[in-house]
């Protein structure tokens, strides 16, 4: 019998490669290069395989579908899909799969680690510290802002932002969401109130953001938004770039109308936007927050499983549109 043709747009974590190699019904061939192909490499390699492994910096629409005439499947390495046109996978009959449940608890650590680094000065704190400038202890000293006892904000009740509140129990928060609808399983896990976006904005001392990028939630933080938050607030992105007008975002913090941001993602990653990157008050990730061995391998073997499945003509187990 004839070998399942499976592309790997980028190397994964050995056990996943493993996993595909010791696949005797799979000839796998794999980016050589440690970078995301480019469009004409990613229309190129994509042509005659019967499955694609996918990184959310490949964006397959409809031109690559059609160069990838009789794949099965298009297994992001993601929980999110926005670099995929499902819409028209499903209308060619190509199944789209992602990462959902693995990566939740490793991304919504990471927002922790954003919220303690932009509340706590840690980064310029740091910096200060290696530079020798540290000449002893100072009542002044990068003052922050106290995390327990506050509000936290979270947008976006999902599994990301329900582990992510979930996790504010041992600083004595008071947890407020907003989302298109209320969230039972949110308010039951985390104790949190559903409140409108305004009334989030208005109250809280920390705001994250966990939704995916929509039309709907394009800019849902933008310059009127900034202005409704306090002063003394710290906003922490590790959803989507597009969600946060950046543009708006350097004005705000230059004008001190927020404290502080982390951020893990960007409105044209991996660009920042001017003045972005001046900024101490901004602490900056290169789209690291599901990136633990444990959970990049996780995500890697969930791939390979669903490939397997779809070739085998089988519903994959993360199917986005069955
Ligand atoms: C995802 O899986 O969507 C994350 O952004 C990866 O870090």
């Amino acid at each position: 019998m004839a070998k399942w043709k499976v592309y790997v747009t980028r190397l994964l974590p050995p056990k996943a490669m493993e996993a595909l190699y010791n696949n005797p019904d799979l000839e796998v061939e794999v980016n050589p290069e440690d970078r995301p192909l480019t469009r004409q490499e990613l229309l190129e390699n994509v042509r005659g395989r019967d499955a694609v492994i996918t990184q959310l910096v490949d964006k397959i629409d409809a031109e690559v579908m059609d160069a990838a005439k009789g794949v099965k499947i298009f297994a992001n390495y993601a929980v999110g899909y926005d670099n995929i046109d499902v819409a028209a996978a499903t209308e060619r009959g190509i199944l789209v799969t992602n990462t959902p449940d693995v990566l939740t608890d490793t991304t919504a650590d990471l927002a922790w680690a954003l919220l303690f680094a932009a509340a706590r000065c840690i980064v310029p704190a740091d910096k200060f510290t290696r530079e020798g400038k540290y000449k002893g202890w100072a009542p002044m000293l990068f003052l922050g802002q106290d995390i327990t006892g506050k509000t936290l904000g979270v947008i976006g009740s999902g599994r990301i932002g329900t582990a992510f509140a979930k996790k504010s129990k041992g600083f004595d928060m008071t947890v407020l969401y907003n989302d298109v609808n209320p969230n039972p399983r949110f308010e039951a896990e985390t104790g949190g109130r559903f409140v409108d976006k305004e009334t989030l904005l208005k109250e809280s001392d920390f705001i994250s953001l966990h939704v995916p990028l929509l039309p709907s939630t394009r800019h849902l933080i933008s310059e009127n938004e900034f202005k409704m938050m306090k002063k003394t607030a710290v906003l922490i992105n590790t959803s989507r770039g597009p969600v946060i007008d950046e543009q708006a975002l350097v004005k705000a913090l230059k004008e001190g109308e927020i404290w502080a941001v982390g951020l893990d993602v960007y409105e044209n990653e991996p660009e920042l936007t001017p003045g972005l990157a001046e900024l101490d008050n901004a602490v900056l990730l290169p789209h690291i927050a599901s990136a633990s061995i444990e959970t990049r391998t996780k995500m890697g073997l969930m791939d390979v499983d669903n490939v397997v499945a779809a070739l085998n003509g089988q519903l994959p187990p993360n199917c986005i549109n069955p």
